[in-house]
């Protein structure tokens, strides 16, 4: 696909989904089945502005760490602020030369935007190594209740079209393209912060923990 400068169109919604997103990065990583990650070499795609791994690595220190995105400018951010970390952020091209490269990726709110998951299934199983493992989180998807009005809003300011899934069909990408496919929700621990300005988002304060049900992190771990 197409680089982008930006995915959304407005820089404000751009910066602020770290604030929004931090809780659950910080909940795939405590849910997540490994413990161990030092010897790992770990992918992010979609990374955006890099926070995932760099959350990751001060929770689950790893060997090193590669994030991809469309998104050039947000991909400068991340490379400026990654300090010390065994970080690189760069676009997607750069897995189609690799083969057997990571232990775990993980993706977060991302496979929702992505046009062909039956094409992401396959890059996935090329670039992870034999029992390799994917974790991908998302709420964006038919079932999820909310998801007409997220979709309206999100289309507006985002830089890449949005497919409208089912949950099922990351699943069935995923079984086709020969993974054993497990899930569960995605709950953030402690004290859900109500932002008032993401009534567009939930209009009502129980729908933010109403959408604990839909949050959901895949499993998607390679068979060979
Ligand atoms: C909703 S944002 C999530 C960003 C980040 N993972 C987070 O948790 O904050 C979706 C990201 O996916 C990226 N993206 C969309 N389509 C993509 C594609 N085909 N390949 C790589 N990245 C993509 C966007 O540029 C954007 O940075």
């Amino acid at each position: 696909m197409e680089q982008i400068d930006t995915w959304a169109k407005i820089q404000n919604e751009e910066d602020l989904m770290n604030d929004h997103h931090a809780p659950f990065w910080r909940a795939m990583i405590s849910q997540m089945t490994e413990a161990d990650l030092h010897n790992a070499s770990v992918l992010d795609f979609g990374c955006n502005q890099g926070g995932f791994l760099r959350t990751l690595f001060r929770m689950k220190p790893f060997k090193k760490g590669l994030g991809v995105d469309l998104a050039v400018k947000s991909l400068e951010t991340a490379e400026n602020l990654k300090g010390n970390m065994p970080l690189h952020y760069t676009t997607p091209d750069i897995l189609n030369s690799m083969e057997h490269e990571f232990d775990t990726a993980f993706s977060h709110d991302v496979i929702y935007l992505l046009p062909d998951l039956n094409e992401h299934a396959n890059i996935l199983k090329r670039v992870l190594k034999p029992n390799g493992v994917y974790y991908a989180a998302t709420g964006c998807y038919a079932e999820m209740p909310l998801w007409p009005i997220w979709k309206k809003e999100v289309e507006s300011y985002s830089n890449v079209p949005l497919p409208d899934y089912s949950i099922n069909d990351f699943a069935r990408a995923f079984w086709k393209a020969g993974f054993d496919v497990a899930l569960q929700k995605c709950i953030p621990q402690g004290f859900v912060t109500c932002w008032p300005d993401r009534e567009a988002y939930f209009p009502e304060v129980t729908d933010f923990l109403k959408y604990y049900d839909y949050k959901i992190i895949f499993r998607f771990s390679k068979k060979d």
